[in-house]
């Protein structure tokens, strides 16, 4: 541990932390994954804070900020800015305190993000079209009524409160060698990192961003903090324009490596995560599967701890990816047949996909394509197969009808 003043800080913090947030928040379990860790060679463990309430870690951080300044905050209550966890979080920590929360959003922000943020009872401003202007507002709001300011991530208490997670790790797994967060702000991985460097310091810290926005990546490559213009990215949660200084200064002493993943990676590894773990983890969660995906880390026989920060992934997405994943697995195929439009000729194109037991998933008609000849119909269906074997035998079998196969 870098004998450094704001990392003592942290510490006494973080311990102070798990004397307070217990009384909102769950000890979230670490789970051994047997098919990560056949996958990369090492022994995988999942730390599963998708099951922490709200869906994230979120509420450790705010749970302990609001808590310390508990006075303050109940009589002029509490404001932040989030479109996503932090709100949620913000939001769930004043209510079990009985403080008032506001919380400005974008007026972007998804109908039922906003939802969830009222229903644990805060006062949700819609202001301005990006976080940034979300930002501004929460600060201005913050003059004008006295009220405490959250911080998402550039906040001793935030950090400390979020550095939990790294004493319940060593807590659970004491012989944890390698331990792969997200980032976002950098509140996160500062507390976890901070904490397992004081209980172990040869542990490996290692950060993980979406290419489209590697903003800590970006400034630890530059050797100075910069800002970044990130790109839209499946890990919504930590898309921002730079990481906080505070942050900034705690990641430099405490992140051993930091690795980009692009996007198909992190759909894959939500993918991966709910067929073989059955966790649901939305983008930014998935981030340190990604990185494992991607290849790093293989064959070190290491015992590795992914944590999976959040679960708060909308059901539309969640499907998009789990039919992406299925056609990339060759489970969901796609065929297409130009088939004479008359009686009969559909049904013997089923009847070769029942007998290989396919489940028929989508069927369309298309009689308008220029490139069909007159008095035929391009017909597209979308299979799930028993097995990926039976696509030879199908095709085979189709060539033998009297229909023209379109790859
Ligand atoms: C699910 C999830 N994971 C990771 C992060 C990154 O946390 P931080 O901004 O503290 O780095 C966030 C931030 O909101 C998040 O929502």
């Amino acid at each position: 541990m870098p004998s450094n003043s704001i990392l003592e800080t942290v510490w006494k913090t973080v311990l102070d932390a798990s004397n307070i947030v217990y009384n909102a928040v769950h000890k979230t379990p670490l789970v051994h994954n047997v098919f990560m860790s056949k996958l990369t060679g090492n022994n995988v463990y999942l730390k599963l804070e998708n099951l922490q309430v709200t869906g994230s870690f979120k509420a450790r951080g705010a749970y302990y900020k609001i808590h310390k300044c508990l006075n303050e905050a109940r009589s002029k209550g509490v404001i932040s800015a989030s479109s996503g966890n932090h709100a949620q979080g913000v939001a769930y920590a004043a209510s079990i305190l009985g403080v008032q929360a506001t919380i400005v959003m974008p007026e972007t922000t998804p109908p039922f993000k906003v939802n969830s943020t009222k229903s644990y009872g805060a006062k949700v401003v819609l202001y301005g079209t990006v976080y940034d202007d979300a930002y501004r507002k929460a600060l201005e709001l913050t003059s004008e009524t006295g009220g405490v300011f959250i911080h998402p991530f550039n906040d001793i208490d935030v950090i400390a409160g979020q550095g939990t997670i790294g004493l319940e790790i060593m807590e659970q797994l004491s012989k944890a060698e390698i331990v792969v967060i997200p980032i976002g702000g950098g509140g996160l991985i500062s507390g976890i990192g901070t904490a397992l460097k004081k209980l172990n310091p040869s542990i490996k810290v290692i950060g993980v961003e979406p290419s489209n926005a590697a903003k800590y990546f970006a400034s630890r490559k530059t050797g100075k903090l910069v800002t970044i213009q990130p790109r839209a990215s499946i890990a919504d949660g930590v898309i921002a324009k730079s990481t906080g200084d505070l942050t900034y200064q705690i990641m430099n002493e405490v992140v051993d490596d930091v690795i980009t993943v692009d996007e198909e990676s992190i759909a894959r590894a939500i993918y991966i995560l709910m067929e073989r773990a059955k966790i649901v983890a939305e983008g930014a969660g998935a981030l340190p599967m990604a990185a494992l995906l991607e290849g790093n880390l293989i064959n070190q026989g290491r015992n590795v701890v992914l944590v999976i920060s959040g679960g708060n992934i909308d059901l539309a997405t969640l499907y998009k990816i789990l039919i992406k994943g299925l056609a990339y697995d060759s489970r969901i195929v796609n065929i297409k047949v130009v088939l004479r439009d008359v009686h009969g000729e559909l049904l013997k194109v089923l009847n070769v996909l029942y007998k290989y037991k396919c489940n028929i998933v989508d069927i369309r008609h298309d009689r308008f394509n220029l490139k069909v000849p007159v008095g035929h119909a391009l017909v597209e269906i979308i299979i799930e197969i028993p097995d990926v074997d039976v696509i030879d035998k199908i095709r085979k079998e189709l060539s033998e009808l009297d229909v023209i196969i379109w790859s």
